[in-house]
C-alpha cells in the first residue's frame, strides 16, 4: 500500500494521470468510479484532459460502486444521475459505457447478480477510485460487512445517511434506508485501487485503512491485503497517521 500526501488539487491531477497512462496502454480499460465528494478534483482534471483533447474516453467503460434503493431514474440523488452530472456529461464515454447496479430493480437480488455478471463479462476494473466513509466504509460496505463479500443489498448505518444527508437538501429522512452496493471481494477484484480522503473528518477511517489490524469494524482495512493500492490523502486526511 503506498500513501501520498498532497494538496487536494494534486491529488486529482495524480488519479488523472494514471488513467491517461492506462487508456494510452489499454484505450477500452475499464474504469471502476466512486460518487461523492472525494473524486471531484478527479473527475475535473479528467475532463479537462479531455476537453484539451489530450485524453479519450471513447472506447473505455466504467462502473460505479453503488446505488440507492428506491430512487426513480433521473432522481436528482440517484447516483446515476450524480456520476452523469459529475463526469460521464463532461467526458466522451460512448452511450451505455457507464453502468451501476441498479437499485430501482424489481428483484434486488437479481440485479446484483447481473452487475457481478457485466463486470466479470467486460473483463473485471482495471483502475478503481475510491472515497472512504467516515466509519471506515468503502461503497456501502458498512463496519461489520463481510471481508468476501459481493454486491449485495445493505442497510446503511445511521452515521452514512446523517453524513449523506448533505446532498438531499439536510433532510436525513430523505436518505434511503437500503442501498446495492459492491462487495469488498468485488473491490478487491480490481486490478489497481487508488483511494482518495481529504479533510479531518476521514482521519481517524484513514488511521485504520493504513496502520489499523485488518478487521470487519473498519471495513476499508480489507485493501491491506490488495498488492496494489495508493491511497492519496491531503494533510489533514493524514493527521492521525504514525
Ligand atoms: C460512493 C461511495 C462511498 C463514498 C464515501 C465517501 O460511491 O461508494 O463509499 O466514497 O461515502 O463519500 P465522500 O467522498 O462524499 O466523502
Amino acid at each position: 500500500m503506498d500513501v501520498v500526501i498532497a494538496r487536494e488539487r494534486e491529488l486529482g491531477e495524480i488519479v488523472a494521470d494514471e488513467i491517461a497512462t492506462l487508456i494510452d496502454a489499454r484505450p477500452d480499460a475499464v474504469l471502476g468510479l466512486a460518487t461523492g465528494s472525494s473524486p471531484l478534483r478527479i473527475y475535473d482534471a479528467v475532463a479537462q484532459r479531455v476537453r484539451d483533447g489530450e485524453l479519450t474516453l471513447a472506447r473505455a467503460r466504467g462502473f460505479m460502486l453503488d446505488e440507492y434503493v428506491g430512487l426513480p431514474p433521473g432522481h436528482p440523488c440517484r447516483y446515476s444521475t450524480v456520476i452523469d452530472e459529475d463526469f460521464v456529461s463532461r467526458v466522451d464515454f460512448a452511450p451505455g459505457a457507464v453502468r451501476g447496479p441498479d437499485g430501482d430493480a424489481a428483484d434486488l437480488t437479481r440485479a446484483c447478480a447481473d452487475y457481478e455478471d457485466s463486470i466479470r463479462e467486460a473483463g473485471g476494473v482495471d483502475l478503481q477510485i475510491l472515497g472512504i466513509g467516515t466509519d471506515g466504509h468503502i461503497a456501502f460496505n458498512e463496519p461489520g460487512s463481510s471481508l468476501a463479500s459481493r454486491t449485495r443489498v445493505k442497510t446503511l448505518t445511521a452515521q452514512t445517511r446523517t453524513d449523506n444527508a448533505r446532498f438531499f437538501g439536510g433532510d436525513i429522512d430523505a436518505v434511503p434506508y437500503h442501498c446495492l452496493t459492491q462487495g469488498l471481494g468485488t473491490i478487491m477484484d480490481a486490478r489497481h485501487i487508488m483511494l482518495v480522503a481529504t479533510g479531518d473528518a476521514k482521519a481517524e477511517a484513514v488511521a485504520h485503512l493504513v496502520e489499523g489490524p485488518v478487521s470487519a469494524r473498519w471495513p476499508a482495512t480489507i485493501l491491506q491485503h490488495h498488492p496494489r493500492v495508493s491511497v492519496l490523502v491531503d494533510d489533514a486526511a493524514a493527521s492521525r497517521l504514525a
